[in-house]
């Protein structure tokens, strides 16, 4: 068996190349994934293999992406690839994040160390990979914030021009800022995500441009190395729970398609359980999978100063609810005011994280999974991607969007002072 282009639907299951420019299959439209012959993969020997590589000087070899290549071996030239020494991000311990959590231990996997700040970047070397194993001279996509940055930094680095397209004024600065100075061409387009993701889609159709969005498969096999890292690094110990933030859905698809390659194969004995949180003002599947709505809308705005992941229409839900499902997993939505607080205290413990990231922590905090449970919670992003909202918490001047103060309970708000000694120390007695 060759690597192919399958479609994701059970009742489609059709086959295509794997070089085939397509992201949803041409028969059903069902969203597509990538298969590969595994039979010469020998699970004891790649571990062996994997953890030489981190000894090595060879740039794919550092990368904690394509270390694990064996896994997604749909570069036929190592040629194609770009690394920026994406991956390699750590394994974290907070009792005090454990506590709040209910819990008497927790473990973060930080993505924000990645190059550009976020997870985006595990599956934007591989998706500009395929983009120029493809020919394609130009990539796009539609972004809250961090998949646009990195497609800026990958597309720029391997010598493709990228085009982004933003909700007008719905990104966080830091974010725009790096699409910015990565040199990306940016639109800012007065929609939200989910219909300028429908406008982007007929753009590169018809102009021949390659989508870099999660509906991309290739960005897919990226993110599996998420956790097959995290796997590495525990020694192949599997959690009892992953739990992550929730948008467009791209990042659980990858962790489910990772997790049950690595239990066909051998790598692992059994599957962590999954848990998706999202915002409560932008939480379509929490609400599908409750059974409290039937399905999704574009033209509904989902609310939430997480803008990262402010999206009402997710495009990779039927993998994620088959991922969930099989994985005996769940979905937990959360308040403005819990993500908040939860991110406080993940900064507090020193670690930090963006908004969207801390809905792991406030979600843990609700489902109430036990308090000798092994989890690991995923930070997607940095603590520096939004400022303003950092600012605004520690000040007590942080608002929801519906305008309701969302309370400093874990406030930090700088002192003045005069340019003066004696009262400093006064202060500080
Ligand atoms: N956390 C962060 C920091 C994100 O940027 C995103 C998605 C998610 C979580 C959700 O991941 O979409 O795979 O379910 N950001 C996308 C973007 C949508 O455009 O940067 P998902």
């Amino acid at each position: 068996m060759q690597s192919s282009l399958v479609c994701f639907n059970a009742a489609c299951r059709a086959h295509y190349g794997i070089g085939e420019v397509i992201y949803n299959c041409p028969k059903c439209g069902g969203l597509l994934e990538a298969q590969y012959d595994f039979t010469n993969v020998d699970p004891a020997a790649l571990k062996r293999t994997w953890r030489e590589r981190r000894m090595s000087n060879a740039p794919l070899d550092q990368s904690g992406v394509w270390r694990y290549r064996e896994l997604f071996p749909f570069v036929e030239t190592q040629a194609n690839v770009v690394t920026l020494r994406e991956g390699n991000t750590p394994l974290l311990q907070s009792k005090r994040a454990a506590e709040y959590g209910g819990l008497a231990n927790i473990t973060f996997k930080h993505q924000g160390f990645n190059p550009t700040g976020s997870f985006k970047d595990n599956g934007m070397t591989a998706g500009v990979a395929q983009a120029r194993k493809l020919g394609m001279k130009r990539v796009a996509c539609v972004s809250t914030g961090n998949t646009s940055a990195s497609m800026a930094a990958y597309a720029s680095a391997g010598g493709l021009e990228p085009l982004i397209f933003i909700p007008n004024g719905n990104i966080s600065y830091g974010k725009l800022a790096q699409a910015l100075e990565y040199g990306a061409k940016t639109f800012q387009v007065d929609a939200n995500f989910d219909q300028i993701l429908a406008l982007v889609r007929v753009l590169t159709e018809r102009l021949g441009i390659y989508l870099l969005n999660s509906i991309n498969p290739f960005r897919i096999e990226g993110q599996k190395s998420i956790v097959i890292e995290m796997m590495d690094q525990r020694d192949w110990r599997v959690p009892d729970w992953v739990v992550l933030p929730g948008g467009n859905l791209g990042n659980v698809s990858a962790f489910g398609k990772g997790l049950r390659e690595m239990k066909e194969l051998g790598f692992i004995d059994k599957l962590p359980r999954l848990a998706v949180i999202q915002a409560k003002g932008a939480s379509p599947f929490y609400e599908y999978m409750k059974a409290t709505s039937k399905g999704f809308n574009a033209e509904v705005h989902p609310e939430t100063l997480a803008t990262a992941i402010k999206i009402g229409d997710p495009v990779s839900w039927p993998k994620a609810q088959f991922e969930i499902e099989i994985s005996n997993g769940t979905v937990e939505s959360v308040t403005e005011q819990e993500i908040a607080d939860a991110k406080a205290v993940i900064g507090a413990s020193g670690i930090g994280c963006e908004p969207a990231s801390a809905a792991t922590l406030a979600g843990i905090r609700k489902l109430k999974l036990g308090r000798d449970a092994d989890i690991v919670a995923v930070l997607t992003g940095n603590v520096l991607k939004d400022p303003d909202y950092i600012y605004r918490y520690h000040t007590g001047q942080l608002k929801a969007p519906d305008g309701s103060p969302i309370k400093a309970n874990f406030g930090n708000a700088p002192i003045v002072v005069p340019n003066d000694a004696e009262k400093i120390t006064a202060l500080l007695k």
